[in-house]
């Protein structure tokens, strides 16, 4: 955490949401960002940090209106809008999901350093995983980074640093 990346990770994307429809980063300026990129087929860490994500937002309580929770997808050949929605609604109904082609997807993990790539697994049953950082984003309201926060990172902490996000 600190400030050691704040100049170097932006939010810069061109993905689509659930319904189909074409987003951009601009769309969600206005009310700073929660970041998390997974995939729905993730076997471990996703489905625990989309929970961590929800409860985060129910622990907002009124609160949780003034943050878009975004889930964007580094399996573009599985995660469809739909493979997407019908994954999200497992965890909270307010994530945002986001995917896109494999050149927009690799654009838009850059943008925020994001580390994934394909790995072989003949044992699950399509044949691959996705290796992926597993750091949840902060951004403001403009897209600009405030934190990243680990899986490891303490629930309360994360919770007060959104809140701080509020007033940024
Ligand atoms: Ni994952």
């Amino acid at each position: 955490d600190g400030n050691k990346g704040r100049a170097l990770i932006t939010a810069s994307f061109n993905l689509v949401n659930v319904e189909g429809e074409s987003v951009t980063q601009k769309d969600f300026h206005g009310k700073p960002m929660l970041v998390y990129f997974g995939f729905t087929y993730c076997p471990d860490v996703c489905p625990t940090e989309l929970m961590r994500m929800g409860q985060l937002l129910d622990a907002l309580g009124r609160d949780a209106d003034k943050i878009h929770p975004i889930l964007i997808s580094v399996d573009p050949d599985r995660d469809t809008p739909q493979a997407m929605q019908s994954y999200l609604k497992s965890f909270h109904p307010d994530i945002i999901g986001l995917t896109g082609t494999p050149e927009n997807i690799k654009n838009a993990a850059s943008s925020f350093r994001v580390f994934y790539s394909k790995a072989e697994d003949p044992g699950s049953n399509a044949g691959y995983l996705i290796d992926h950082s597993a750091f949840v984003y902060l951004m403001d309201k403009n897209g600009e980074y405030l934190a990243h926060f680990s899986p490891q990172t303490d629930f309360e902490l994360m919770l007060q640093r959104i809140k701080k996000s509020f007033s940024s």
